[in-house]
């Protein structure tokens, strides 16, 4: 009902301007009494994977919450998980506007925002003070000027800042809007990556004395041979898990819509069957204990119901949250 009426108003505006409407909303509203407007109770139904107890499988996918401004808020909505970020080392504009366009006609999104964020030094102190206490992702990536040669740095430098307040570290490989990003996946590159990502984690456990997972998040673009190499790469760099999938490039689908030839990732309806189909590749490969969590496209019950029975673990919802808001996760916890 509040968010039927919301997104009524806020659908009637240019997207970004009432994405940061919302999310300043959320962020000045969730430590007050107005937060009974979106909280919800959402059963109990805990997932253990990688370590990690999850007190349920449903959570919200990276890229909402850049900044983690809105960590509680999330939490309140019954969330079993909260990713934040993507977040880079110092703070970078982004792409030029507009680069958020809906596709209602769709259930569908196509952004290039391109990791706009306010820095990893920002994203720490609002963890610092959100009072959630849940389990906590973040998902951190590179800054666009950083050529990919160095681009393990960036990865690097995230990880020492955030390691001690995440539960678990998403390594973002995937976005399309960052050039050459999407290059990492594959072949020397990623296995190098991954290599520094693992020495680094085992120095930070030791420091910490405290163990936090690194999943690696992938695009839905590729074949089932490269899917096989990703996975072979997880396997033998001892990533905890993977995450997938993120946008993807194939916008065939919504190609005569308004808006539906905008440069950028699509997500939402047109990407739930490919990102399934590559869950399922996936699991095939790495075999029946390897962490995986599902998204794309998830809107429903059924969907989230897809996603676990291709061999996800856990879902997140992005693009389908924004189109249904929080009774989205209440109907999918309720039903699992
Ligand atoms: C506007 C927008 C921004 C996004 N930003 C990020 C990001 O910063 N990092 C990331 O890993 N994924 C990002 N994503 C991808 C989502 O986390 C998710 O993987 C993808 O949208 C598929 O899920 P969905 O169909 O439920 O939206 C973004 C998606 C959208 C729509």
């Amino acid at each position: 009902m509040f968010y039927n009426l919301a997104r009524s108003i806020m659908f009637k505006t240019d997207a970004e301007a009432s994405h940061h409407f919302a999310l300043g909303s959320l962020k000045a509203l969730q430590h007050t009494p107005m937060s009974m407007l979106w909280s919800q109770q959402v059963p109990h139904k805990p997932v253990t994977i990688a370590g990690l107890t999850f007190p349920n499988a449903v959570g919200l996918a990276a890229g909402l919450d850049k900044n983690a401004d809105c960590i509680d808020a999330f939490a309140q909505m019954g969330f079993g998980f909260i990713e934040v970020g993507t977040v880079t080392p110092r703070p970078q504009y982004g792409n030029d506007k507009p680069r958020l366009f809906r596709l209602p006609a769709a259930n569908a999104i196509i952004n290039r925002m391109g990791f706009n964020n306010l820095g990893v030094d920002n994203l720490v102190e609002n963890v610092k003070k959100a009072k959630f206490r849940g389990i906590l992702g973040i998902n951190i990536g590179k800054n666009k000027d950083t050529p990919n040669e160095q681009g393990k740095d960036d990865y690097i430098i995230c990880m020492r800042k955030v390691y001690q307040y995440a539960s678990y570290i998403t390594i973002n490989i995937s976005s399309p809007n960052t050039p050459g990003l999407r290059d990492l996946q594959f072949g020397d590159a990623l296995l190098d990556l991954l290599k520094a990502l693992k020495t680094e984690q085992q120095l930070l456990a030791g420091k910490h004395s405290k163990y936090v997972p690194l999943f690696v998040k992938i695009a839905p673009d590729m074949d089932a041979i490269a899917v096989q190499q990703v996975a072979e790469a997880l396997i033998s760099s001892q990533m905890d898990g993977a995450i997938a999938t993120n946008t993807t490039l194939d916008k065939s689908s919504v190609a005569d819509l308004p808006h539906g030839q905008e440069m950028g990732g699509l997500s939402g309806k047109p990407v739930q069957a490919k990102s399934t189909a590559i869950i399922a590749q996936l699991r095939a490969a790495v075999g029946p204990d390897f962490p995986i969590i599902g998204v794309g496209g998830i809107d429903s019950l059924a969907a989230a119901q897809e996603k676990l029975a291709a061999g996800a673990n856990l879902v997140q919802v992005y693009t389908a949250f924004i189109y249904q808001g929080p009774a989205l996760v209440k109907s999918i916890v309720n039903g699992l």
